[in-house]
């Protein structure tokens, strides 16, 4: 089956699905993004994801190119297009096309919107969860906005690739204190060994998760005692248990961080608990 894009107003086949030399997220990566779960082909907390959205165009002053309704449509149609059942459907909003300038573009200049849609195989994420991930620490070298869900992830790719090439799934972010901000493409998590959830606050250093905000609804249901504090790596190594969060991973146990094994060196039961508990705590739209 092919996969088809929405670019800019139209359904395209991928090979087809082209935005102009002169966009500017590609030029200037200017630019944000949501990814969204899809599972029996509805959308998971799609009502957060459109919040979180907003707030990301709003800090940059990009305009949606539609109403928030029809979005909602557009992503529905291009999950329908694709056939996705279980999966992401991830969306771009761009300042749109205009002459090379840093400044923003002539006013009028339409913003540019790409959705596409893929298939993921639940099984595989849970082969995955049953295993655990191994992560390793980088410093984290990104701009002081980070709260904003912009396209510019070049040290996110970066971080990324150095976990491969080190044999992990993902990245942990330190910053200057030595404490973890979040992963490449995640939420850091830890249990203390006084059976503490820990996760650093959602300030302008870190993504605020929909993930995190699920599994926090999660931690209170389950009735664990949820801390909002940062930790540095050594800590994490020594912690109980550890985990990360995002549309694309729910909740992943890490079972290594920096080689050192976590716990006993498998995945803890409050990340298995915390992963089965979790759509129990999403919305499905
Ligand atoms: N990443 N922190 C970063 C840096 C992220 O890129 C993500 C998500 C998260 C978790 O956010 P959420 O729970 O809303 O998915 C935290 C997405 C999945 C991505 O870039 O593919």
């Amino acid at each position: 089956m092919s996969r088809i894009a929405y670019v800019n107003g139209r359904y395209r086949p991928h090979r087809e699905a082209m935005i102009h030399v002169e966009d500017r997220g590609f030029q200037f990566a200017d630019g944000v993004y949501e990814v969204c779960e899809v599972r029996g082909g509805r959308l998971v907390d799609e009502r957060r994801h459109m919040a979180r959205l907003t707030r990301s165009l709003d800090a940059l002053r990009i305009d949606l190119p539609m109403s928030l309704a029809a979005l909602g449509i557009v992503l529905r149609e291009t999950v329908r297009r694709n056939r996705v059942r279980d999966g992401l459907v991830y969306l771009q909003v761009t300042r749109g096309s205009a002459r090379r300038d840093h400044g923003f573009p002539p006013a009028g200049t339409a913003p540019g919107m790409v959705v596409t849609a893929r298939s993921l195989d639940p099984a595989r994420g849970e082969r995955s969860a049953a295993d655990g991930i191994a992560v390793i620490t980088v410093p984290d070298n990104r701009w002081a906005r980070v709260d904003i869900k912009a396209t510019s992830l070049l040290p996110n790719v970066l971080a990324k690739q150095a976990a491969r090439e080190q044999g992990a799934r993902e990245a942990w972010f330190v910053d200057a204190s030595g404490l973890v901000t979040e992963g490449s493409s995640s939420n850091a998590w830890i249990v203390t060994a006084g059976d503490e959830v820990v996760t650093r606050p959602a300030d302008h250093s870190i993504l605020k998760g929909i993930s995190r905000a699920v599994v926090l609804d999660a931690v209170a249901a389950l009735g664990l005692t949820f801390v909002e504090r940062a930790f540095t790596a050594k800590e994490a190594q020594g912690a109980r248990e550890a985990f990360v969060t995002a549309a694309s991973q729910i909740v992943q146990p890490v079972v290594r961080i920096d080689g050192k094994p976590i716990g006993d060196g498998h995945p803890g039961p409050v990340a298995i608990a915390l992963r089965r508990e979790f759509h129990r705590h999403a919305e499905l739209s």
